[in-house]
């Protein structure tokens, strides 16, 4: 972690997620490879994290590291996060099952969904959660005493005003509790930072988040944070409510802060875009895959929020209506596996086969069938291309964080005349005012509306898109991350301790 000698700081980024910014799998001789991953996250806050000497913390993706194995460099020099710039939390496979699949994809994630009766309360898994949490905590905290040395080192002066401040950036639903273990050590060792997090799924209302018997310390782990940010008001609105009603906090909601242990928290809502250059150029380049006929395109996690199973009535009931898209309009859903040792994900998958299956031998003839179904992962430049060359995306979550989705449909719709059909129940559908928002939940109009887009006359569609792309190119994965970071920036370091009782 050696900056420039002589060249100011800029503030240390650590960044804590469940997972890394790549899996780390075993090659055929045994040795620690890094398989890349292509999110938006990693595209944004990489380079950053980089560039300022920061960490990262999370679940390399595998059970198969040892504390002792070195994590490698990245492929090309300079490429990624060097080794040093990251630590891996390895539990044990039992303990990670309860926490992963157990209480975050068993429990919090249908909560936060809005869907409670998919939610498993469990005392077991609720403990792998806070133990699991606590193992983060203690990376954190590892990493935040090597900055510590480091700054030290380069500012002689521990009293030094112009000394940055550290910042913890922590994501998402798995890692609610850590904060508020980071700020009790940081306290007693008075390891100064700002504490930041934000939640890329929905945060629910009062009447959901009280279900959860243990709501006041996902509160209290999420309050421990300086800066707390969620993609949308409405999650704002309910988050603050959950603090004033359950904590009994004093909130000041046209400002979005709560009091708290004599603290502000600052609340805001802060939407995520995507790389949108990045999925343009993908778009000029990519080679054209599809054939010569309409597409109907739907991708998503294979998820119970996505809506598929509606989504796929919606398009048999379009077939029924309209027959005059039969043998011309296809629907191409793909299904990235995902969660696959969870229950209802594979009561999920057998649901869709069967009813693609019956849909299917329902309508194909010997050269057309209606549904074109790939349950896999696809490249990067393949979906790029489906992205280009789809006459509409079907966009149509039963709840959903944000969507990326539908942005990166947007990103890559070069030419312009596409239709983004969008539900309301995705973050998404807040902002994205120019595509048809439709209640995924009411099949017929879900049919009708995609009839309306296939019909929809050529200036329609240029001029909707065209909105739609400027929107998105300005607010992408940069501009998102540059605003959390601009208010970490004016929010006060609360903890911070007297110089003479730092160690050195
Ligand atoms: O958007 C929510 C989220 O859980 C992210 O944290 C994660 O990257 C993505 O969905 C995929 O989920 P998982 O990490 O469980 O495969």
């Amino acid at each position: 972690l050696e900056g420039e000698p002589g060249e100011p700081l800029s503030a240390p980024l650590i960044v804590v997620s469940n997972r890394l910014p790549f899996v780390l799998t075993r090659n055929a001789n045994g040795k620690l490879q890094r398989s890349h991953s292509a999110g938006g996250l990693v595209t944004a806050l990489g380079p950053v994290v980089i560039d300022c000497g920061g960490l990262w913390i999370g679940w390399p993706g595998s059970h198969d590291v040892r504390p002792f194995d070195e994590i490698p460099e990245p492929d090309i020099p300079n490429s990624g996060l060097k080794s040093q710039q990251v630590k891996p939390v390895l539990v044990r496979q039992e303990l990670f099952d309860s926490f992963y699949n157990g209480c975050c994809n068993g429990t919090f994630w249908p909560l936060f969904h809005s869907m409670p009766d998919r939610a498993v309360f469990s005392s077991e898994t609720w403990k792998a959660y806070q133990e699991v949490n606590e193992e983060f905590a203690l990376k954190t905290i590892d990493a935040l005493r090597q900055v510590r040395a480091r700054l030290l080192k380069e500012y002689n002066n521990p009293s030094d005003d112009s000394m940055p401040v550290p910042v913890v950036w922590i994501h998402d639903y798995q890692l609610m509790l850590a904060a508020a273990m980071i700020r009790q050590v940081a306290i007693e060792e008075n390891l100064a930072c700002k504490l930041g997090f934000f939640l890329h799924i929905p945060f629910p209302s009062w009447d959901i988040m009280r279900l959860f018997p243990w709501d006041d310390q996902i509160l209290e782990g999420i309050l421990a944070c300086d800066l707390v940010g969620f993609h949308i008001e409405d999650y704002c609105t309910n988050f603050i409510e959950c603090c004033q009603r359950r904590m009994g906090c004093r909130v000041d909601h046209a400002n979005g802060n709560i009091e708290y242990d004599n603290r502000t928290v600052h609340v805001r809502a802060l939407p995520i875009g995507i790389p949108f250059n990045q999925f343009q150029l993908l778009a000029i380049k990519a080679p054209r895959v599809m054939k010569d006929e309409r597409v109907v395109l739907g991708v998503d996690r294979l998820d119970y929020t996505k809506g598929l199973v509606q989504r796929i009535k919606a398009f048999e009931r379009l077939l029924e209506c309209h027959p005059e898209h039969l043998g011309h309009v296809v629907l191409m859903q793909i299904a990235v596996p995902s969660r696959t040792d969870v229950k209802e994900y594979k009561a999920l998958k057998e649901e869709i086969d069967q009813l693609v299956g019956r849909i299917n031998g329902r309508f194909s003839t010997a050269d057309w069938s209606p549904i074109r179904y790939i349950y896999g992962c696809i490249s990067q430049d393949k979906l790029a291309a489906f992205y280009r060359d789809s006459a509409v995306a079907l966009v149509t979550p039963l709840r959903d964080g944000m969507n990326l989705v539908a942005k990166e449909f947007v990103a890559c719709q070069i030419n312009e005349n596409g239709v983004l059909i969008l539900s309301p129940f995705a973050g998404a559908g807040g902002t994205m005012r120019e595509a048809l928002l439709v209640n995924p939940y009411e099949i017929d109009m879900v049919a009708e509306t995609i009839h309306k887009a296939l019909v929809m006359d050529v200036d329609e569609r240029r001029h909707r898109m065209q909105l739609l792309r400027k929107r998105e190119s300005s607010m992408d994965v940069d501009y998102w991350m540059d605003s959390f970071l601009r208010e970490m920036d004016q929010v006060e370091c609360a903890i911070t301790g007297p110089p003479s009782l730092i160690p050195v």
